[in-house]
Formats: C-alpha cells, sequence, structure tokens
C-alpha cells in the first residue's frame, strides 16, 4: 500500500487527543475507562492498520483543582504538578498508555500557542473586554476562583455544585448563579465585586456549531444530543481571564496580575502539544499533517462531564482561528462506580492505578476495563467480576487455548510448527474464514469506539476455537491419523496468531507473548490487521502461563482497601 493511501475503512491520518488530566492527585481506575484506555487501544489499532497516528495529552498543571491541593499541602502549585506528572509518566509506562507525547501545560511552547490563539481571536472581534462582577471572599480578601465556591445548583437543586459546574445534572455554570454560594477558603458568604475581564463570544458561533453539529450524525447520541439541547438553549459569553497567579499570563497591557482561563488554554494543549511533538520529530512543519489536512481524523477522548468543551467551546475557538480541523468524533464516556458508588478521592473509593500496578498485572485491568467500559451508560466495577472475567473469560477462553494448543503441538511435533495438508477439512476452512472475517468485523466497531464489541469478537473466535479442538480431539487423533492432527493444531496455531493481533490494542503485554509462542519472530505491532500465518517448522517456545489465575480471596482484600484510611 503506498504511504498515505487509505487501506479501506479508516483515514490516513488519525490524531488522537486524550483529556488532559489535572495534576492534583494520582490516576485512578475510573479516569482509565473513560478516557486513556480508549485512546489507547484506539490509537493502538491506528498504527497496526498503518494509518499514520498520533495520540497526545499532557498534565493539566493549572487550575484550581491543583491550587487548592497546593494549599491543602501548604506547598507551591508547581510543586503539587511536578509531582502527580512524575506519577501520571509511571502510570502510561506500567499500564501501557502508549502516548507520543504526555507533555504539560507549563511548557513555554503551550504559553506561546495559546497566547497566539488568544490575540488571534481577539483580532478577529471575537473576544471583548467588560467589567465582570465576581465572588469575592471577604475573609481572605481574594477574588474566588469559580472551583472555590460552592452552593446549590440552580438548574436541578443539587447541593453539591461548583461554581463551574453542577456533576449532579452536567450543567456548565457561573459562580453568580449558584444558589446559597460559599466560599471554601473560609465558608464565608461570598460577595460580589466589579473587575475587568475578557469574555469569549461564544453567540458569534452557535448557528455554525448547530449545522455542524447536526451534520456528525456518527457521534454518540449522548454527545451529539446533549451538544444539540446546549446549542438550541443558546450560548453566552464565557469570562477567559481571572484574577490569579498561577497559569498562562495573559498577553495584553494591563493583566500582568491575571491569567488565562485554565480551561480556555487546556483544550489549546491538543494543538501545542501536536507542535512540541513536531519540533521534537525534527520536522517542526509536522503537526500541519493533523490539523490543517482535512482527511486527518481527529477524535477527543474524554469523560462526560467534559463533553461542552470538546463539543462547543474547543471547536468555536478553532471556528474563529479558522484552518484548523474541527473534532471528528467526541467519544465521551459515561461514569465507572466502584462497587455501586461514585469514584471518590475524598473517601479513598476508588482503584488507584499506581497502587493496583504495584499488586498485579497491567492485562487482566485493560480486559476487564474494557468489559465494562461505559459506552453507553454507567457502569459498575466490583472485584468480583474482575476475578470472575480474569478466570472464566481471559484465562479460561484464552489463556488456556494457547497453553493447550502450545502443549500439545511441541509435545507431538518435535518442538515444531506442523505443516497443514492442501485441501483442509470444511470445520478447518470454516474458523479460517471465521478468523479472516473477525478483522473487518473488530475494525468495524474500533472505527466507530464501540470497544466492548471490538473485544468480543477475538474472545468469541477464542470460544470457536475452543470447540473446534474439542471436536477434533488432537489429543487423541494423534495416535491413528497423524495428518488429521497436525491440520488441527496447524490450524489452531493460525488462529491463535490471528486472536493475538486482534487483541494487540487491548492486551499489548500478553498478546505479544502469545505471538510469539507461535513461533512468530517478527513484530506484532508490524503485522498488519489481518491474519499471519505461522511458518510450518518454526521452532515453538516453550509456552508460559499468560494469566495468573486469581484467587477468590483477592475480593475481599480488595474490598478491605477501599474506603480504608479516608
Ligand atoms: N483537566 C480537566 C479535567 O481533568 C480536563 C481538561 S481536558 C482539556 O477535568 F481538554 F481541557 F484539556
Ligand atoms: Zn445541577
Amino acid at each position: 500500500m503506498p504511504e498515505g493511501e487509505r487501506d479501506g475503512g479508516g483515514a490516513a491520518a488519525v490524531l488522537i487527543c486524550v483529556a488532559w488530566p489535572y495534576a492534583n492527585s494520582p490516576l485512578h481506575a475510573g479516569q482509565i475507562a473513560g478516557a486513556y484506555l480508549p485512546a489507547d487501544i484506539v490509537a493502538r489499532y491506528h498504527r497496526m492498520r498503518g494509518h499514520r497516528t498520533l495520540m497526545v495529552s499532557g498534565s493539566d498543571a493549572h487550575g484550581t483543582p491543583v491550587t487548592v491541593r497546593a494549599e491543602q499541602e501548604g506547598t507551591t502549585p508547581e510543586a503539587v504538578f511536578r509531582r502527580f506528572h512524575e506519577s501520571f509518566l509511571d502510570t502510561w509506562r506500567r499500564f501501557g498508555i502508549s502516548f507520543d507525547l504526555f507533555t504539560s501545560t507549563d511548557t513555554e511552547n503551550h504559553v506561546a500557542v495559546s497566547q497566539d490563539i488568544f490575540l488571534r481571536l481577539r483580532e478577529g472581534g471575537y473576544l471583548h473586554e467588560a467589567e465582570q462582577t465576581l465572588l469575592y471572599d471577604p475573609v481572605v480578601k481574594r477574588f474566588l476562583p469559580d472551583r472555590y465556591v460552592e452552593g446549590s445548583c440552580p438548574r436541578c437543586g443539587d447541593d453539591g455544585a461548583r461554581g463551574d459546574q453542577c456533576d449532579a445534572c452536567g450543567s456548565t455554570l457561573d459562580a453568580l448563579e449558584l444558589v446559597n454560594p460559599r466560599s471554601r477558603l473560609s465558608d464565608a458568604t461570598p460577595e460580589p465585586r466589579s473587575s475587568t475581564h475578557f469574555f469569549l463570544r461564544l453567540p458569534a458561533f452557535t448557528e455554525r456549531l448547530l449545522a455542524w453539529v447536526e451534520g456528525q450524525e456518527h457521534w454518540r447520541p449522548a454527545v451529539r444530543n446533549f451538544t444539540l439541547g446546549q446549542l438550541r438553549d443558546g450560548l453566552t459569553d464565557r469570562a477567559i481571564t481571572r484574577d490569579i497567579e498561577w497559569g498562562v499570563p495573559v498577553p495584553v497591557a494591563g493583566y500582568e496580575k491575571k491569567r488565562i482561563y485554565v480551561w480556555f488554554e487546556a483544550v489549546i494543549g491538543y494543538l501545542s502539544a501536536t507542535r512540541e511533538w513536531a519540533q521534537s520529530s525534527g520536522d517542526p512543519e509536522a503537526w500541519k499533517a493533523f490539523w490543517t489536512d482535512p482527511s486527518c481524523r481527529t477524535i477527543y477522548f474524554q469523560g462526560k462531564d467534559n463533553v461542552p468543551f470538546h463539543t462547543m467551546i474547543w471547536p468555536a475557538m478553532l471556528m474563529g482561528y479558522g484552518d484548523l480541523n474541527l473534532p471528528y468524533d467526541v467519544p465521551a464516556n459515561q461514569y465507572v462506580t466502584i462497587s455501586g458508588s461514585k469514584a471518590s478521592s475524598s473517601r479513598n473509593w476508588a482503584v488507584w492505578m499506581p497502587d493496583y500496578l504495584d499488586r498485579h498485572d497491567p492485562d487482566p485491568l485493560r480486559y476487564v476495563l474494557t468489559a465494562v467500559m461505559p459506552e453507553t451508560s454507567d457502569s459498575d466495577f466490583t472485584w468480583a467480576d474482575y476475578v470472575r472475567r480474569v478466570n472464566d473469560e481471559l484465562l479460561a477462553r484464552w489463556g488456556n487455548l494457547v497453553h493447550r494448543v502450545l502443549t500439545l503441538t511441541r509435545r507431538h511435533f518435535d518442538g515444531r510448527a506442523p505443516g497443514a495438508p492442501d485441501g483442509l477439512a470444511p470445520a478447518s476452512r470454516a474458523l479460517l474464514e471465521r478468523a479472516d472475517a473477525a478483522f473487518d468485523e473488530a475494525a468495524d466497531h474500533l472505527e466507530a469506539v464501540r470497544l466492548r464489541a471490538a473485544l468480543g469478537v477475538p474472545m468469541a473466535l477464542a470460544g470457536e476455537a475452543n470447540r473446534y479442538l474439542e471436536e477434533r480431539a488432537p489429543w487423541a487423533a494423534v495416535r491413528e491419523d497423524r495428518a488429521h492432527a497436525a491440520e488441527t493444531l496447524s490450524t489452531a496455531l493460525n488462529v491463535i496468531s490471528a486472536i493475538a493481533t486482534l487483541l494487540e490494542p487491548f492486551l499489548p503485554f500478553t498478546s505479544p507473548e502469545a505471538w510469539r509462542m507461535v513461533g512468530h519472530d517478527s513484530d506484532i505491532e508490524r503485522a498488519g490487521w489481518r491474519r499471519t500465518d505461522v511458518t510450518p517448522g518454526a521452532p515453538l517456545p516453550e509456552p508460559r502461563p499468560l494469566f495468573r489465575k486469581l484467587d477468590e480471596a483477592l475480593v475481599d482484600e480488595e474490598e478491605a482497601r477501599l474506603g480504608e484510611g479516608s
């Protein structure tokens, strides 16, 4: 296939953008299932497909989640951000999240790109200055960032709303709209005071956004309908500067004491990170293939609370800036609860990734989180389900298939892959045809970001391979009819090779092992999205179990950790 040409299905270039995590706490499994794991699976799939693929994100160094934590710890926001940035990098490495670049918003490049966008939007007439009435805490004598104010949601009445949004109903809010506001710094009732700020004229984009979103029929219904609803209600101007000290400076005289609002600059990170990646790749223009070539697909992965920023605000900024690609898809996930309750740092109700990775293997959790991925509704993670899925699905259906076929083949065929006779039996042919069809079937699901369904394809194929083995019983056949057994085991090896390829995006630690066990010495990531048959006569290494059988006692041990020490 000539470079850059479509190979059917997908696009020639794919930019995978993943939400920038606030660098104020370690990552937990809910965030991973919401954004990082789906992004990684899709990126790995496109790379295997031979598409030009770039996956970027970085630590969100700014914002009140970081400054609140610094205040609690009596340290600087920078120290907090650096500590958790290191923690994120460690989690990506140990969990196999394959970023091409994971940078941060605390770089000169990001400041420059953010200020450029700010100034271009200002020149285009999309920003205006106005006096803004803000909440001021009379006790600590400071303007209060949105997140420092809590109160009741004016839309749904929930009492846990913050000044930027309500998690209960998903509305984005203005702190002044909160009913019964209170300051998180002092508990005082904040008072309104005036300050001059820049505003983004979102209403100028409403019509264009509406027309664009209406055309995005491939979006998830929840994302598209939510966005259309908000657009039809109409957008309002939004302040994009703040009275704070930690953040990107506003490139305008008189604004020395103010900073660009974290959400305005964090979304710019997708562009600034691509430019940073291009700089360090040695081709500073390489970012353009992802941002100005309209055939590139840009996919934004995140949890549902981030949707408005990626379907309205960032697209509006891109429209105002001009000549940059709009999102192709925003496959936002719903939430994963843990044993029935919402994940919470303060109650220590979470599966913390550094902690998990100290005690367990990455692929079993990648498997379980994909199997319960909250693609259309909230879903629940329990340790009992984790143990069941690892033992009964991953190990019983897939791990044992590999182990059984390898052990039998090595024993009866001299440690080498047997050749298949010409003219296969109908059952063997049918299984190989199923394997071939699985690539297109899984590809359709992966392109549409239906990852639960995509994972189901190789798992169903493994089930069929097991049934095929039961029917052909090569362990018995080998005594009377060696050719029959050779056909069965060679067919099984080729199907295992196909399943390993199909599982690689999901299980990047164990799939390459299965691949090597069937006798390949090539790189699975370069195998292409197709069945690669095993070379007859290839030496088969001694199989090692791909997965450890889990003890039921693990359920109680892990459940006891939930909520502990909070
Ligand atoms: N830091 C935000 C959060 O964790 C997400 C930012 S996504 C971005 O909720 F697009 F703005 F970067
Ligand atoms: Zn609400």
